[in-house]
């Protein structure tokens, strides 16, 4: 089983971004604990950050022809934005969870649509980089449901 994990636009800034809002952990802690996580289902685990909407795309489509099984996807500000992301994770039609590490729905009006959602299993929100590790339970779990 492979599980890619997708981070959108500043999510390399962990640690040094908006402590009081993400966290003093680093985007290095964040795969850390989504590689431990992916250790103790007996997963694959690649990582995949842009700051680009298209390259976000990019590497959602390449998922498609890389024998992806499951994503995990954080598109940081482009989840209130991207029909794109939205349409290549449908496009694709690889079981998705959303992950955010703050608490979304307490946070701004503007962060309370998120489109991709539309095309994952589930979100996780509000645990900080523990998230990925949830999420990764969750495909698995998702996954070994569908008999794969
Ligand atoms: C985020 C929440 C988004 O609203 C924000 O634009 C981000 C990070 C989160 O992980 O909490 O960049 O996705």
């Amino acid at each position: 089983m492979k599980i890619l994990v997708i981070n959108g636009p500043n999510l390399n800034m962990l640690g040094t971004r908006e402590p009081g809002i993400y966290g003093n952990e680093t985007y290095e802690n964040l795969m850390d604990t989504a590689e431990g996580a992916a250790y103790a289902v007996g997963a694959e685990i690649e990582f995949f950050q842009s700051n680009h909407e298209g390259d976000l795309v990019d590497r959602i489509q390449q998922a498609y022809f890389d024998g992806t099984d499951g994503i995990v996807i954080n598109p940081g500000a482009y989840t209130h934005t991207s029909i794109a992301i939205l349409d290549a994770l449908k496009a694709v039609a690889i079981p998705a969870v959303e992950v955010h590490i703050s608490d979304v729905s307490k946070r701004e009006d503007f962060r309370q649509i998120s489109y991709v959602r539309q095309a994952c299993i589930a979100t996780v929100m509000g645990h900080g980089i523990q998230g990925y590790g949830e999420a990764v339970k969750l495909l698995k779990d998702h996954l070994e449901e569908q008999g794969e």
